[in-house]
């Protein structure tokens, strides 16, 4: 023993040693002084009450009670990672897209995918088209597509939104979401009959986040640098392919896990099994447009692949699991109005209403500089005179705060910047787009479908209708579907019990 002491020793002092380098960490207040004793409050005397002169007591409650933001109103539950987005290509004929312009040009980005309805703690094995929004933190800017894993929504007008959302989320009485109130919705949105056979569909529960696809459902304008303009959609096709869940194996791993597709991303990104889409890019000239029965620009369509060709432009892999789940899943702020020189929104009138929510609900979710934030924060200098407001880390550039003056000022407005001009004529109006063609493209996707498929959407869909009360929405619910195929709406009308007369009675009134 006392041979051995002297190795004890220094074993002991090497710990000793380790663990000072830990314990010289003090642990401190929020201003950085050392605290003295995290378990005790201060009282007066053995018996005495706390006294309010503790400020670690109080700031530590303090700082607690607030730990909560607002979570977002749609997409609250979700899960991100980083990546890097390689180009195939000089896409540059196309759009001056700064990232695009260079074979094997790589940008970093940040990818969330999430839930839309229910709230950040619901399981992620529930029926909801999936978010699937990429932020490219390019040399040109914060470039976001804000998209989903579906190809199509469910209506065309953001007008419409939020009474959309309020009748898919619980109810205001009973905090019960309720096919009663969404169907009655639906029943008088004829345009959501394409979407609703997605959502119906075992498309309506992906496996997970790495095995979807995703779309950036509306046409986007790309514009070259002589100016020429083609408008574009987005697909993200999976490399790990597509699987989805019926409702009976989404039911079992939900008994186990309701966190199950965020384990599945963060494990395998830890695992370096790291997960990638390809970009698809479908591109139309805009003198195209009318040779279409539906609008180019109505955000319930596909652009079928046939009519309007894909080529793959990039891939992205996801290799990185941020070190804290709160500073970028919850503070990301995804914004369609993100977007870098050579790519525009169209005129999708869906689309143009998103410009203006994500910033402003992100104002109010983030404060008014959460474009500052670590995750959100571009890669290049953000200058532009735009100053102040809480928690505010900019840097005052010059005294001349203001454009413009005949001072030298700091920031110039550059040339050829300028958005692309668009020759525009006629009276305002506010009415619906003539092309609508509500029912086609539904009966297509259901025609497409194997047996298997259609047998699991009719089960799916006629499991929701039947809690639904009303049987006036049930039946024109059914005629929307009848319309975009007879045997659709037939097989549904069998399930529910409905006479088929009174359907084909309804579907005859529709347009
Ligand atoms: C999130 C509004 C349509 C995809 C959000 C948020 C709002 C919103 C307010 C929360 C943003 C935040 O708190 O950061 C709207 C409006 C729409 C619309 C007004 C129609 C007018 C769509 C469509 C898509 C989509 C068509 C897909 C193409 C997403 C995604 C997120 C989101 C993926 C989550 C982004 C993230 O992960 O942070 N939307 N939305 N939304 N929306 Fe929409």
């Amino acid at each position: 023993l006392r041979r051995t002491r002297p190795y004890g020793l220094a074993l002991a002092a090497v710990v000793v040693l380790t663990m000072t380098t830990w314990a010289q960490q003090p642990l401190t207040l929020n201003n950085g002084a050392p605290v003295g004793d995290n378990k005790n409050s201060q009282t007066a005397g053995e018996n005495g009450p706390v006294l309010l002169q503790d400020i670690h007591l109080i700031e530590k409650l303090a700082a607690f009670d607030r730990e909560r933001i607002p979570e977002r109103v749609v997409h609250a539950r979700g899960a991100g990672a980083y990546g890097e987005f390689v180009s195939y290509g000089d896409y540059s004929a196309l759009t001056r897209a700064a990232f695009l312009s260079q074979k094997g040009k790589k940008t970093p980005v940040f990818l969330r995918f999430s839930t839309v309805i229910h709230p950040s703690g619901s399981p992620e094995t529930l029926r909801d088209p999936r978010g699937f929004a990429v932020k490219f933190y390019t040399e040109e800017g914060n470039y976001d597509i804000v998209g989903n894993n579906l190809p199509v929504f469910f209506i065309r007008d953001a007008m419409q939104f939020p009474d959309m959302v309020h009748s898919l989320k619980p109810s205001p009485i009973t905090n019960r979401q309720d096919p009663n109130r969404f169907f009655e919705f639906f029943a008088h949105t004829p345009e959501s009959t394409h979407m609703l056979t997605f959502l119906f569909s075992d498309y309506g529960i992906p496996a997970n986040y790495r095995e979807t696809n995703g779309f950036g459902v509306h046409a986007f304008k790309w514009v070259n640098a002589r100016g020429e303009v083609r408008y574009v959609k987005y697909t993200w096709k999976s490399l790990q392919g597509v699987r989805n869940l019926t409702a009976e194996e989404a039911r079992r791993i939900q008994a186990d896990e309701f966190s199950h597709a965020t384990v599945d991303l963060y494990e395998n990104i830890k695992r370096g099994n790291f997960p990638a889409w390809e970009l698809q890019v479908q591109v139309l000239d805009p003198k195209d447009f009318d040779k279409f029965d539906f609008n180019p620009l109505d955000a319930t369509k596909v652009w079928p692949e046939h009519l309007v060709p894909a080529m793959t432009v990039g891939k992205m892999t996801l290799n990185r699991v941020p070190e804290n789940f709160f500073e970028a899943s919850e503070q990301s702020a995804f914004s369609p109005g993100n977007l870098v020189p050579g790519i525009e929104p169209s005129e999708d009138r869906l689309l143009q209403g998103r410009l203006f929510s994500y910033f402003d609900t992100q104002r109010h979710r983030l404060g008014a500089n959460f474009q500052q934030l670590d995750v959100n924060r571009p890669v290049v200098r953000v200058n532009n005179f735009n100053q102040d407001g809480a928690l505010s880390a900019r840097r005052t550039a010059s005294d001349t705060n203001y454009h413009a003056s005949d001072a030298v000022a700091p920031y110039r407005a550059k040339a050829g910047y300028t958005s692309t001009p668009m020759p525009l004529a006629g009276t305002t109006q506010q009415r619906t787009i003539s092309k609508r063609n509500d029912f086609a493209q539904a009966g297509d996707l259901y025609r497409s479908f194997s047996e298997a498929e259609r047998a699991s959407l009719i089960a799916n869909l006629s499991g929701d209708l039947k809690q639904v009360r009303n049987r006036d929405i049930q039946i024109k619910m059914v005629s929307h579907f009848y319309r975009a195929d007879q045997d659709y709406g037939t097989r549904l009308a069998q399930a529910l019990g409905l006479p088929l007369a009174d359907v084909k009675a309804v579907a005859q009134t529709l347009q």
